[in-house]
């Protein structure tokens, strides 16, 4: 078993390692600069929502594998493994934040501690490049006789789904200049079962931005396709659903709504921009990408606009803050931006979500928080679902728009039950659904029940 530190060990990817690894048997220090997260963390409360997480918090405390501390001097010197999972956010530009990075690098340098060899794992997602600059961070501070060795090794988990991901990786890939280091770090993840991919520092670093940007545009994609559904009267969930059945393509990624948030990827799609940029390539496709995911919002609240005959003095209720299901990051959420501009056109904000309650009061001010989504819709005359949470499915859509001062439903997810809605008297509208509108068929046509031809549960 191996001792290891994990900077940044408070945050999403940090944590779900600090946690991961000592439920492995290693002895783990999980070390952040934040105290507060720090505390928290040793007393066995988890900062972040993340399913299962507080459980393996618990367990690995009890059983003194896990600990955690904002002292570097303590946790570095006797780590054989240092993880470095820092936040890399973006600058306003769309280029990489680089400052927690380079500040963790140079005090791990600092304090490694001489005749040992150390192995740096780079978890962070950072520019191409960037395992050469943590080299030359780190060995600018570290004693003269320290030896060490940089891995660049991407990081691919989901939120909302952290320590299952930590668990079940479909591959790790490690970058490396020296192939014994890459072994040793592939050595701690030979439990999982993962293949193992080993390549050069650039070309790991890649696998990550590719990787996202990849899944970026699929969703962009799929949000151009629900554009051209409503202008011509198609369905883009059966056209999704027709995509998706193609082994070529999958199902995956492809549901068309308010497009994607979080902290990966738009500033990921952003800094590989920003590569192409400085590099002086054209990154058209991705340039669209990004463009196409700004447009589905702004579309999503013209729609409002337009159906409500304008947004001054119009009390909106908004279910889902968080920018998905199963976690309380508010990190470029989708949401967050529809609530911007309905504020900008003069709208009042009732909003509720089952999780991101507590991250979201400071951020939305003039937004009246709500204890339950019912509430949040009450006396509303719009209602907009901004993030799929599976407990709206189950409101009483009856009670809710009897509630209601109006009777729009404006689902930007395609997930609420549109005859369900229709039924308790909702209008309901969904992103590219235009077999929905009344003059969507042309006269004669016959129009044939949506899906009727796929068996259910088929995938
Ligand atoms: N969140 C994800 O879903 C995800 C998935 C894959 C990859 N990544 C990448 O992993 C990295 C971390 O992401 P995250 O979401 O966990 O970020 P985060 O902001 O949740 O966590 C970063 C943590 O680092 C701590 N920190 C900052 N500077 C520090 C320093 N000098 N020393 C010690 N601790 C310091 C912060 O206090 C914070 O707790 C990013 O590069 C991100 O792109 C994230």
């Amino acid at each position: 078993m191996s001792r290891i530190c994990v900077v940044g060990g408070g945050g999403y990817v940090g944590l779900g390692y600090a946690v991961a690894l000592a439920d492995l048997g290693h002895d783990v220090v999980g070390l952040d600069i934040a105290a507060d997260r720090v505390a928290a963390l040793n007393r066995g409360e988890s900062p972040l929502f993340e399913p299962g997480l507080t459980e393996l918090l618990a367990a690995n405390l009890a059983a003194g594998r896990l600990r955690f501390t904002v002292d570097y001097a303590d946790a570095v010197p006797p780590a054989d493994f240092v993880f470095l999972c820092t936040g890399t956010p973006s600058l306003a530009d769309g280029e990489a934040d680089l400052r927690q990075v380079r500040a963790a690098a140079a005090e791990v340098g600092a304090h490694l501690d001489p005749g040992r060899r150390t192995i740096l794992v780079n978890k962070s997602t950072m520019p191409v490049g960037s395992a050469e600059l943590v080299a030359g961070i780190v060995a600018e501070h570290a004693p003269a006789d320290a030896e060490f060795r940089v891995v660049s090794n991407p990081e691919f988990l989901r939120e909302g789904r952290v320590v299952h991901d930590i668990l079940h990786p479909d591959r790790v890939v490690l970058g490396a200049e020296d192939p014994t280091a890459a072994e040793d770090v592939a050595a701690l993840y030979a439990p999982l079962g993962a293949p193992v991919l080993i390549t050069d520092h650039r070309s790991a670093e890649m696998i990550k931005y590719a990787a996202n940007a990849f899944l970026a545009t699929k969703i962009s994609f799929i949000n151009e396709v629900a554009r051209l559904c409503e202008g011509l009267g198609a369905d883009v969930k059966v056209v999704s659903e027709g995509l998706g059945l193609d082994p070529r393509i999958g199902p995956r990624f492809l549901h068309a709504g308010l497009g994607f948030g979080g902290s990966c990827f738009p500033k990921d799609v952003g800094a590989l921009t920003r590569m192409a940029d400085d590099a002086g390539m054209h990154p058209g496709l991705l340039r669209a990408v990004l463009e196409i995911n700004g447009e589905a919002r702004r579309r999503f609240v013209q729609r409002a606009h337009k159906l409500l005959g304008g947004l001054d003095n119009r009390v909106v209720a908004v279910w889902g803050l968080a920018f998905k299901e199963d976690t309380d990051d508010l990190r470029e959420s989708p949401a967050l931006a529809v609530i911007g501009m309905l504020q900008e056109r003069g709208a009042h904000v009732r909003a509720h979500d089952p999780a991101a309650m507590a991250n979201a009061a400071p951020r939305l001010p003039g937004v009246t928080l709500t204890d339950s989504a019912e509430e949040a819709a009450a006396g509303a005359d719009a209602l907009l679902l901004c993030t799929p949470w599976p407990q709206y499915r189950a409101v009483d859509l009856a009670q809710v728009a009897s509630s209601m001062r109006g009777d729009l439903l404006l689902d930007g997810r395609n997930y609420l039950d549109s005859a369900a809605a229709a039924a308790a008297g909702l209008r309901y509208e969904g992103v590219g659904r235009g077999h929905l509108r009344a003059d969507a068929t042309p006269a004669g046509a016959a129009r044939l029940p949506v899906a009727a031809s796929h068996a259910a549960g088929r995938r």
